[in-house]
């Protein structure tokens, strides 16, 4: 990463103005935390080459190649109750998808071919192959969010040829699409650009139409599907989000169930 190219690309007052750069760290997220703890203020940034201990959600590791994609926690710390985590993290996802949407409208001859859409609770997906995942990570005192980490890894310039077997199939970069590397120095000043600009107004409307921004995106609604939670797999059909950003979903029984963690996929 080229920070110095950051430094002076980068348009925002507010996230960056403190930013850590690590060539090699455990993670960024765990980095960002441990800096929330010593008070670093909102719009701390954290960003790396490469993760020796990269964490994506439900416990599992996040592939990522030194020196390729983009790697990056951002500090937010607002001012709301602990039951808006899940709907800040849905309104991170519909960032990246705008980002994502820019940028192959500004780099690809062919943007209308592709699919850009968001499954349950924030992957990224391009053409129905997840690009991006969040990882939001909080600390929180009595009933308030005193800080929320938000991880972001975006799969920029590793092929999908050179991704483990196991997330081949489902996984997706842009440099696929593209078919030419992508500026990750670039797509990281855009990325904190266009956090900046919404984080304010979302915070003002209490994050009011963030659900129905991000269910516009998603095409797995009505659809049947698998649930993966902690506690075993059913099967059932999508029906809706709820304000607090949880699944809501219909068994095969005919029971209507809410989820606020876990993982789908199409039945
Ligand atoms: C997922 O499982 O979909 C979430 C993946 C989040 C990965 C990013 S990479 C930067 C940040 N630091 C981490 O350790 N994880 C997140």
């Amino acid at each position: 990463m080229n920070i110095d190219q950051i430094k002076q690309k980068l348009q925002t007052n507010i996230f960056g103005d403190k930013l850590f750069y690590y060539e090699e760290v455990d993670s960024t997220n765990a980095r960002t935390l441990q800096l929330a703890r010593e008070g670093a203020p909102e719009g701390t940034v954290v960003l790396t080459d490469f993760q020796k201990k990269g964490k994506g959600r439900l416990n599992r590791t996040w592939f990522a190649p030194k020196g390729e994609n983009l790697l990056v926690s951002v500090l937010l710390r607002p001012e709301q109750e602990i039951t808006a985590v899940q709907k800040i993290t849905l309104a991170m996802a519909n960032i990246v998808l705008e980002v994502l949407d820019k940028h192959l409208k500004s780099e690809s001859k062919t943007r209308e071919a592709h699919t850009i859409s968001l499954k349950w609770p924030n992957d990224v997906l391009i053409d129905h192959k997840k690009v991006a995942g969040i990882l939001s990570e909080s600390i929180l005192k009595e009933k308030h969010i005193e800080a929320l980490v938000i991880g972001f890894g975006i799969n920029l310039n590793t092929p999908v040829k050179q991704m483990p077997d196991e997330i081949k199939a489902t996984t997706i970069s842009l440099i696929d699409i593209l078919g030419k590397p992508v500026n990750r120095e670039r797509f990281l000043c855009e990325l904190l650009l266009l956090l900046e600009k919404h984080y304010t107004s979302l915070e003002r409307s209490n994050y009011k139409n963030v659900v129905k921004q991000w269910k516009k995106h998603c095409p797995d609604i009505g659809q049947k599907i698998i649930i993966t939670t902690p506690g075993g797999q059913e099967t059932g059909t999508f029906q809706d989000i709820n304000k607090f950003g949880y699944l809501v979903y219909q068994t095969d029984d005919g029971i209507r169930k809410e989820l606020n963690a876990g993982e789908i996929r199409k039945a």
